[in-house]
């Protein structure tokens, strides 16, 4: 499964790069917003220090600003991936920009025929924010099995990014299910990689290393 990086903050894309565990990135106007920083200047950094897809967002909600939008950032870099969201003029914004050649990651995925949906319009990957489903008591990770099994049923080659991941169980489901893609939080990233008891047997075997005569 690739990792991509849910954030915009680029020392916590630093960080996760030195881990080898960035495959890509996804932002967000949210996540751009909590950096403090222009949305051009992080773009352009990010693209400097990832080699791999690197979602941005448009704001607009019309298929005209969308599309100049999505040509706009679509030039900054080859690795730019535009994120559209799951409404009617972003499946006709998807459908242009699929005959253009510009990649798009379709967002706010909630139902599996709104994946189904972007997958027929072109969409290079989709976006089901499995956290928030289960904050309102759906089982997100059910909505990922589902679309697994449509693009299955139809092979389409949309890939999936399991987002809005909010702890490592998550992550583990969308690896049993086989999902593409997780994005993944800085700090859920390293929470992946804990355990008490590796953290308590390292430590005993330190103590006892002590015992060991120093030749
Ligand atoms: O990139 C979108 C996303 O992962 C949102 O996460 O935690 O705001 O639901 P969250």
């Amino acid at each position: 499964m690739k990792f991509f990086i849910d954030t915009a903050d680029v020392s916590e894309i630093r960080e996760g790069l030195s881990l080898g565990l960035v495959d890509g990135v996804t932002t967000n106007p949210s996540l751009v917003a909590k950096t403090g920083r222009g949305f051009r200047e992080v773009l352009t950094e990010i693209c400097e220090i990832v080699d791999g897809p690197i979602s941005a967002e448009v704001v607009s909600t019309d298929v005209e600003g969308m599309l100049k939008e999505a040509r706009d950032v679509a030039n900054l870099h080859p690795n730019i991936v535009v994120k559209i969201p799951m409404i009617e003029a972003g499946m006709q914004a998807v459908r242009v920009l699929a005959t253009e050649g510009i990649r798009t990651n379709v967002t706010l995925i909630f139902s599996p025929t709104q994946a189904l949906i972007a997958a027929k319009a072109g969409a290079s990957y989709v976006s089901p924010f499995v956290g928030r489903l289960d904050d309102i008591s759906h089982v997100g990770l059910e909505l990922v099995e589902q679309i697994d099994t449509i693009y299955q049923n139809y092979a389409y080659e949309t890939e999936i990014i399991v987002a809005s991941i909010r702890n490592p169980l998550h992550v583990l489901e969308a690896a049993l299910v086989g999902a593409d893609i997780s994005t993944i939080p800085l700090k859920v990233m390293k929470q992946l990689m804990k355990h008490s008891l590796t953290d308590v047997g390292l430590k005993k075997f330190l103590q006892d290393w002590e015992k060991v005569p120093k030749a």
